[in-house]
């Protein structure tokens, strides 16, 4: 009888067979360390040992449920965003690497020292917590239509200590409607509806609220647009993720809407995603 007969199999074997149903060495890795709350080092020095059964079939569930599609931040409940963890499960989107590039650019904008901030449809709450967590004097408040979603953003504002962050339950500008901020920030749905990419991968798990905004993905943009210069201060700012082949569209809606200095910024790919302007 072979060791891993006798024993269960190792934690290298465990993973090699993982690795290989999920064709990903690294999800394999990540959803073994979730369920025995270790770090990768951990693993790799135990490589090994054997897995006590009821680790493995706990562990063969988890697989199987990344198999069947769901993805891993569901899985394991959080995701990694501008250096913090995120809880984040089937009431919100799962936070994505291309929204710290509008986290950054916020912090790069010249703003008051005690700055007003809106972030208009903050899911997990990430966008608004980072914003909060980096500029500690930033007046940061979060709307969004699902009270799911907020649900989740309040316990990640707890979770990672941004006290100060207003969440408010509504429709875009619907609650803040007699006021007016340094900053407007927003990474809304701008999906198309009949997108063939919303039957693919991670994205058939994440809310249609959070995705579908019409029927060429632009119709949220085109109102927070509109309605955005009558909730900012002079020369406060307006700045929006979007589609990768929606720049163009969303600068001419700026630009129409009265707002100077419009831009875009591009990720490490050269691809525009997300564009500002400025209240005069
Ligand atoms: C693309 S997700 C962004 C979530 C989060 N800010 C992020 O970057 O990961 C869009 C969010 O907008 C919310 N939303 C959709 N329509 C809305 C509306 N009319 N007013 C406010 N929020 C809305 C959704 O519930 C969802 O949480």
């Amino acid at each position: 009888m072979s060791r891993d007969q006798e024993t269960g199999r190792t934690f290298k074997k465990l993973l090699t067979d993982a690795a290989s149903r999920l064709s990903n060495r690294l999800e394999a890795d990540i959803l073994l360390t979730h369920l025995l709350r270790c770090d990768r080092g951990w693993l790799y020095a135990h490589a090994t040992d054997p897995c006590p059964p009821e680790v493995e079939s706990a562990y063969t569930r988890l697989v199987e449920r990344r198999a069947a599609g769901e993805p891993v931040a569901y899985i394991t409940g959080t995701r990694e965003f501008f250096g913090r963890e995120f809880l984040a499960d089937r009431r919100v989107l799962i936070p994505r690497p291309e929204t710290e590039l509008l986290v950054e650019r916020a912090l790069e904008l010249d703003l008051p020292e005690c700055a007003r901030v809106l972030d208009i449809g903050t899911g997990s709450g990430c966008i608004a917590i980072t914003l909060c967590l980096e500029r500690p004097h930033w007046q940061v408040s979060a709307v969004d239509r699902s009270e799911l979603a907020l649900q989740v953003a309040a316990r990640n504002r707890d979770c990672l200590g941004a006290r100060s962050l207003e969440l408010l339950h509504g429709s875009l500008f619907e609650p803040v409607k007699e006021r007016r901020f340094d900053l407007i920030v927003s990474n809304p749905p701008y999906v198309a509806a009949g997108d063939e990419h919303l039957s693919k991968g991670d994205v058939r798990f994440e809310p249609d609220l959070a995705l579908v905004a019409g029927t060429d993905g632009l119709d949220l943009i085109r109102q927070i647009v509109s309605e955005a210069p009558g909730h900012l201060e002079s020369g406060g700012w307006l700045l929006l993720e979007h589609g990768h082949d929606q720049a163009a569209a969303v600068r001419s809606l700026l630009i129409a809407a009265g707002l100077g200095g419009v831009g875009s910024c591009s990720d490490l790919a050269g691809i525009e995603r997300a564009s500002f302007g400025q209240a005069s």
